[in-house]
């Protein structure tokens, strides 16, 4: 993933000012996607808010439930690693009807969103094999960093920033036999909560299903901020809470959820770039431009899904009941 987020930013320069033209001519911006993808779509929002965007997202399994939004002056962004995905598909070709332009985010130029779509984007990441997304998320994300920095004419953004990123993630790839420690100490838990604020709340839901698919654990992503509001009554002295939680504008908010956890006797797995004394266990994560955290600090919670997997004799390439594309709904 050192070398994939790095050439999901090597785009051809034409395609790529078709591709920021049609977001920015467009009066409103739509952006879907499923599972994994609706994740890049849900970090979208917020990166391109930086950038001044605004975007609504729309799962796209939802998409037929709310998409009389649409209209000749909206545009919809479609992301899809396959390109195959039935929802997706079906999105896309319902908001043609309505006028729209289609633009979308691919793996694989010759697919069905590609065919569709009057500008895409691949992220070249070269094939996924497995049925998690793994690089091809976080070649989403870097690739929508990079758009959101062209769309807002931002010079120190992340294309500045390759040769850091690449580091940091093998850093953090450094870290697989302590995180295959950490896996074999939770293994037989029932329930993993992963808490963070802002931009580290798609990456909670984000982990949260790569434990699913691949170690069949319940887990669930959350706003940390929403805690007290109920979840808080399912914290007990058996509950395993994951915590996203660099030293960023979220820590101190962030880290008085951590208090509240602790007080209630459960296990808390921190990723950070700071030393707390609070987590049980630390999984640390190099100090990089806080905006960026969430292209690293997936790289443990898909690492930790996988030996989760392994450690309870699972096929981590080839989980029970999914596939790699669903093409039917
Ligand atoms: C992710 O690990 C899953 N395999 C699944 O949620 C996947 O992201 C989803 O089916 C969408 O696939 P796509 O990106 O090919 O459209």
């Amino acid at each position: 993933q050192h070398q994939t987020i790095v050439k999901s930013m090597e785009q051809d320069k034409m395609n790529l000012k078709k591709f920021c033209d049609i977001i920015t001519g467009a009066k409103n911006i739509y952006i879907t996607g499923s599972g994994t993808s609706y994740h890049s779509a849900l970090l979208a929002k917020q990166i391109f808010s930086k950038s001044k965007i605004h975007v609504e997202t729309i799962m796209s399994s939802e998409f037929q439930y709310s998409s009389d939004m649409l209209d000749e002056n909206s545009v919809l962004l479609a992301i899809s690693q396959s390109g195959e995905t039935a929802d997706v598909i079906q999105s896309v070709k319902s908001a043609r009807t309505m006028g729209a332009k289609v633009i979308s985010i691919v793996n694989i130029p010759t697919s069905s969103l590609a065919r569709l779509s009057d500008s895409y984007l691949e992220v070249n990441c070269g094939p996924e094999i497995g049925v998690a997304a793994t690089k091809s998320f976080t070649s989403q994300i870097a690739l929508l960093y990079y758009v959101a920095d062209i769309i807002g004419r931002k010079s120190n953004g992340i294309s500045s920033s390759k040769d850091i990123l690449a580091k940091a993630v093998i850093q953090v790839l450094e870290l697989d036999s302590q995180i295959e420690r950490i896996a074999d100490q939770l293994k037989h838990s029932k329930d993993v909560y992963i808490l963070g604020r802002s931009l580290h709340f798609p990456i909670c839901l984000e982990g949260a299903l790569k434990i699913k698919e691949l170690s069949y654990i319940h887990a669930e992503g959350m706003a940390a901020g929403e805690l007290k509001h109920g979840p808080l009554a399912l914290i007990d002295t058996n509950s395993i809470v994951i915590v996203l939680h660099p030293n960023d504008s979220t820590y101190g908010d962030t880290l008085s959820n951590i208090h509240t956890i602790k007080s209630r006797g459960a296990k808390i797995v921190g990723i950070s770039n700071k030393k707390e004394a609070l987590y049980d266990y630390q999984i640390t994560i190099p100090t990089i431009n806080e905006s960026l955290y969430p292209l690293i600090e997936v790289i443990p919670l898909q690492l930790l899904a996988y030996h989760l997997s392994i450690c309870n004799n699972g096929n981590p390439d080839y989980p029970r009941n999914l596939a790699k594309s669903v093409t039917v709904k």
